[in-house]
C-alpha cells in the first residue's frame, strides 16, 4: 500500500483507492482534493480497473464545510472548478472505476461516486445532495450528472429536499447498481472487477471511451463515433483471438494488442 496522506492507494491488476480522513468522514479538503487528483491524472500503463472506496463510516460526506465557510464567491469558484476538474478525471480515466459506498456518500462524496462508472452500495450506505440544508447548491457536478443518472424529476427532488436516502432506494432509481452486506461489499466489488479484467483489454478501454464520449454528441454523430471504435478494434489482436477462441470452443487468451 501506498499513498499520500490521505489517499491510500494499492497498485495491481485491481488498483484499490482508498480516501482515509475518517476523522472527518472523508470529507474533500484541499489536500484529500490534490491527492486525487494525482491518483487519477497517473495511471500505470497496464490493464486494471480501481474500486474506489473510503475508510470507516463513510465513504465521503461531502465537500469539507469548514473550509468553505470564509469562501467569497471567487475562492467558491475556483474550488468548485478544481473539484470538477478532478472528478472529470475519474470520468475520462482510460481504465473502469468502482466506487463501493461504504457508508454516507453525500454532498460532493456523492459527486464523487458519480463521477465513477459503476457504484456499489453496502447495506450502511446513506446517499444524499444536501447541500440546500447549508443554503447552497452541489458545486462538483451534482446538478449535472444527478439527472444524467437517475432522470430530471428525481434529481430535482433529491436536489430541492436535500433529503438522504438508503441504499435500497438508491437501487430503485438506478443510483447504485447493487446493494450488499457491509462486510461484503468489497469482495463483490473485486468480483465484479475480476469479471471485467478476464475480457477484451481493448474492448473494455473502448467501451468506457464511446459511451462517455457519445453521451456528449448528438446520436448519429454519437452511432458514428461508436462505427469508428468498432472498426479500430478490427486491427488489434484481441479481435482474432477473442473471434478465433470462440469458433475452437476454447478460453480467449487476451494481451491487450
Ligand atoms: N465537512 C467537514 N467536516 C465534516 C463533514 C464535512 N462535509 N462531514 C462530517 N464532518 C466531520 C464533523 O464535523 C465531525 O467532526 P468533529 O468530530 O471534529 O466534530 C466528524 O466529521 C464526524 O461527523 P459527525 O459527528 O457529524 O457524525 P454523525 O455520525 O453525527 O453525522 C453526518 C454524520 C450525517 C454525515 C454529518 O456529519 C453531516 O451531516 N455531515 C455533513 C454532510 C454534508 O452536508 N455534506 C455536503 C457538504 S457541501 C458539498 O459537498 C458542496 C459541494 O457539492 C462541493
Amino acid at each position: 500500500m501506498t499513498g499520500k496522506k490521505y489517499v491510500k492507494v494499492e497498485e495491481g491488476e485491481i488498483r484499490r483507492v482508498i480516501i482515509s480522513r475518517p476523522e472527518a468522514l472523508n470529507a474533500l479538503n484541499r489536500e484529500v482534493l490534490e491527492e486525487l487528483r494525482e491518483v487519477f491524472s497517473s495511471p500505470p500503463e497496464d490493464f486494471h480497473v480501481v474500486i474506489l472506496t473510503g475508510e470507516g463510516k463513510a465513504f465521503v460526506a461531502g465537500a469539507d464545510i469548514g473550509e468553505m465557510g470564509d469562501m467569497g464567491p471567487g475562492e467558491a469558484y475556483n474550488f468548485s472548478r478544481e473539484g470538477q476538474k478532478v472528478f472529470s478525471l475519474i470520468e475520462e480515466y482510460p481504465y473502469p472505476v468502482i466506487a463501493a459506498i461504504n457508508g454516507y456518500a453525500l454532498g460532493g462524496g456523492l459527486e464523487l461516486a458519480m463521477a465513477c462508472d459503476i457504484r456499489l452500495a453496502s447495506e450502511r450506505a446513506k446517499l444524499g445532495q444536501p447541500e440546500v440544508n447549508l443554503g447552497v447548491i452541489p458545486g462538483f457536478g451534482g446538478t449535472q450528472r444527478l439527472p444524467r443518472i437517475v432522470g430530471m424529476g428525481r434529481a430535482l427532488e433529491l436536489l430541492y429536499t436535500g433529503k438522504m436516502i438508503n441504499a435500497e432506494e438508491a437501487l430503485s432509481i438506478g443510483l447504485v447498481n447493487g446493494v450488499y452486506p457491509a462486510e461484503e461489499l468489497l469482495k463483490r466489488a473485486e468480483e465484479m472487477a475480476e469479471e471485467i479484467l478476464k475480457k477484451g483489454p481493448l474492448a473494455i478501454k473502448s467501451i468506457k471511451w464511446v459511451v462517455r464520449g457519445g453521451l456528449q454528441m448528438p446520436l448519429e454523430k454519437a452511432l458514428q463515433f461508436e462505427a469508428l471504435a468498432f472498426s479500430k478494434i478490427f486491427s488489434s489482436e484481441d479481435q482474432k483471438e477473442g473471434m478465433q477462441a470462440f469458433l475452437e470452443k476454447r478460453k480467449p487468451e487476451f494481451r491487450g494488442r
